[in-house]
């Protein structure tokens, strides 16, 4: 069990101002932020980061969607940190997901979903390198 993962707040909340509220819901939850950014990726850095997607339906959407604007990744800590972040977001399709979730609170459809979390905590470790280098890993209060 690690006790790390990347959170995406998403294009669609990004541009809608839900960053705030969103960082509050992550850290009232108990998540640490180790590292955050706003940024801007290219399709060729997306595709990159979504290589485990290549083959689905909504690859080429997925692409444009998380390119259309920009994004806030941040590298969590907690115990048990991929399993209980991604109940706090809720099930990919926001009208699926229980009440009170963020992706439920926040979320539009199925793809301008508000958040990303990593769905492994091999994936976590990979997800938050492909963003934050070792040094702008940061403990506040340590
Ligand atoms: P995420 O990776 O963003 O945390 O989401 P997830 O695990 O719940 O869902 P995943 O299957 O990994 O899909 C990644 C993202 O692709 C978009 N999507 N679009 N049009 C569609 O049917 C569809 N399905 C998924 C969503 O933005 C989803 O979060
Ligand atoms: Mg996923």
């Amino acid at each position: 069990m690690s006790n790390k993962t990347l959170a995406i707040i998403k294009p669609d909340a990004v541009s809608k101002y839900y960053m705030g509220a969103i960082i509050e819901k992550i850290q009232s939850a108990g998540f640490k932020i180790l590292a955050c950014k706003l940024t801007k990726i290219s399709p060729e850095i997306a595709g990159e980061f979504y290589a485990i997607h290549r083959e689905r339906p909504f690859y080429g959407e997925l692409i444009s969607y998380m390119t259309s604007g920009a994004i806030v990744p941040i590298a969590l800590e907690k115990d048990n940190a991929v399993e209980e972040f991604r109940k706090l977001i809720g099930a990919t399709d926001p009208k699926k997901a229980e009440a009170g979730t963020i992706r439920a609170l926040f979320g539009t459809g199925i793809e301008a979903n508000a958040i990303h979390g990593s769905d492994s905590d091999e994936n976590a470790t990979r997800e938050i390198a492909f963003f934050f280098s070792e040094s702008e890993i940061v403990m506040i209060n340590s």
